[in-house]
């Protein structure tokens, strides 16, 4: 992007949003017949779903924790969820993403109550738009209560960000990757961190706006979570229709 551009109009970003605006949310629980618990979420223009499996039998066996269960995370981007197709398969950022999304949920799940078990969760990325790691985290994280996996809360996650020098909520494409700075943040709703990361640079008074702003974002996206789960409830107590996932 040519440097004189700006990332706002009237105050206004690229995409029409304020600064402190997320990007339309949708999240839809229990969407896989075959998984213990899934999710299907948008954010803005990513779309992720997860499934996870378990609480099972540890393979392989050496794996296993005597006290509690494992949990295991993975996180994959499809080939065609980004421009430029991505090789498939493992690499470097899909570990790292897998690692801190894990450590991001492990600290809500009641694991002690499932020795020498596994929670597995996997987090499909589909369709990327910059914050997949915080989507990925928010579908696993409804994904897991829709298993019946006992968590002490859910926990929500969202970006914040820096562009021309302002902090923004849940920066799109254009403003993670012509941006001066990226700080994916996940809470849980009383406001335990689980997850910060931060690419760029922030100064001090910066990145307390950006952990407010994202700290704000979470707590939306705990509401539309929520909302998902009371929804798959409420379909579950209705008769079950010829076809459908329940
Ligand atoms: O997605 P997230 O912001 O959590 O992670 P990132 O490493 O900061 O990547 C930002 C964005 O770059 C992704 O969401 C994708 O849209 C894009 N990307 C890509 O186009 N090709 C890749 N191989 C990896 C990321």
């Amino acid at each position: 992007m040519d440097e004189k551009l700006s990332f706002f109009k009237d105050g206004i970003r690229l995409d029409g949003r304020r600064p402190g605006e997320l990007r339309p949310v949708k999240i839809e629980a229990g969407v896989l017949k075959r998984a213990d618990g899934s999710c299907y979420i948008e954010m803005g223009g990513n779309k992720v779903i997860a499934a996870v499996y378990g609480p099972r039998e540890v393979h392989p066996r050496h794996l296993q924790k005597v006290s509690r269960a494992i949990v295991r995370y993975r996180y994959n981007m499809a080939s065609f969820s980004v421009e430029e197709r991505k090789r498939p398969g493992p690499d470097r950022r899909s570990h790292e993403v897998s690692k801190v999304s894990r450590e991001a949920l492990e600290p809500v799940i009641l694991t002690h109550y499932f020795p020498r078990s596994v929670i597995d969760i996997f987090v499909e990325i589909l369709q990327a738009d910059a914050g997949t790691r915080t989507a990925g985290i928010n579908a696993a994280s409804v994904a897991l209560a829709d298993a019946g996996v006992p968590m002490k809360c859910l926990v929500s996650s969202c970006a914040a960000g820096k562009v021309d020098g302002q902090i923004i909520l849940d920066p799109m494409k254009d403003e993670d990757n012509f941006g001066e700075g990226d700080m994916p943040l996940a809470m849980t709703p009383d406001g335990e961190v689980t997850l910060l990361q931060a690419d760029g640079r922030f100064t001090v008074e910066e990145t307390r706006e950006a952990l407010e702003t994202a700290r704000k974002g979470c707590e939306q996206i705990y509401e539309i979570q929520k909302k998902a789960l009371i929804d798959r409830y409420s379909r579950l107590e209705e008769p079950e229709e010829e076809g459908s996932n329940v």
